[in-house]
């Protein structure tokens, strides 16, 4: 590990893992064996921050456009996703992770939903790293639901609309009882959001790497969390 300032850590981190087709292409490879490389990335990432005691880390595993890629390369995705919750719930469990998905798990295949309840009901109790797996995921979509789930206890009687501020609809959202996002980290050197954690990352920090996701080590994580902590962050105020 390299020398970050852990005094000025990010809360939490949100990964745009971008570059994997352009990774498998620049190889000669198919884009699935991009995809299996990104994951030995993550692999290495979610142990960082898992020892450097990063309190929250969500990643982009496939958004709810994601569909429109080949039935091919949806499938693989599909596949390496079950690989991974299969081969990695063990190692996740022992380091006191705890496993959280952020979407609409209904959407899924259900050897995938099913591998998904069971890793998050496993570590439900862990308190270690708290890690966030968007999968079947869009913050619009987001967004719309919690808009609506507070519409149906408004109707309800359970709320009255004036009840409605940001606390509660924070509270409505899959992140409910995390801190917002600090820092955005999307590699590949791609500067856009794509419908990742609109809410949440208000007044998040952001960083963009050019080097895809792939090969994106963990000294690119330290040179991003030591950026992190240079920036002056004055969520809309004045420094004094
Ligand atoms: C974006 O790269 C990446 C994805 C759409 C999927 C990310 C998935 C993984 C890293 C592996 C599966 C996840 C888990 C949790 C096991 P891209 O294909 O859009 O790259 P490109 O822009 O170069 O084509």
């Amino acid at each position: 590990m390299s020398e970050t300032n852990t005094t000025r850590l990010p809360r939490h981190v949100a990964i745009i893992m971008d570059g994997n087709g352009r990774w498998a292409k620049a190889h000669k490879l198919a884009v699935a064996q991009g995809h299996r490389q990104g994951t030995e990335a993550l692999r290495a990432i979610i142990r960082e921050s898992s020892d450097i005691g990063i309190e929250a880390l969500t990643i982009y595993a496939f958004s709810t456009e994601n569909w429109r890629r080949s039935r091919a390369e949806v499938s693989a995705l599909m596949s390496l996703l079950l690989e991974y919750f299969t081969s990695e719930i063990d190692e996740l469990d022992e380091k006191n992770v705890c496993i959280r998905i952020l979407g609409d798990k209904d959407g899924l295949p259900a050897p995938q939903r099913d591998a998904l309840i069971a890793a998050e009901t496993r570590t439900a109790r862990n308190t270690g790293l708290k890690l966030n797996i968007a999968i079947n995921y869009g913050g619009r979509a987001e967004i719309v639901r919690a808009a609506r789930m507070l519409a149906q206890k408004a109707v309800s009687g359970e709320i009255t609309p004036e009840d409605i501020d940001e606390n509660a609809f924070a509270a409505a959202l899959y992140t409910h009882d995390l801190p917002d996002v600090d820092l955005l980290i999307r590699t590949s050197g791609e500067m856009r959001l794509s419908n990742f954690l609109l809410y949440q990352c208000a007044y998040a920090e952001m960083e963009f790497p050019t080097v895809l996701w792939p090969d994106f080590s963990l000294a690119d994580y330290h040179a991003a969390l030591e950026a992190f902590a240079a920036r002056d962050r004055r969520f809309g105020g004045r420094k004094q």
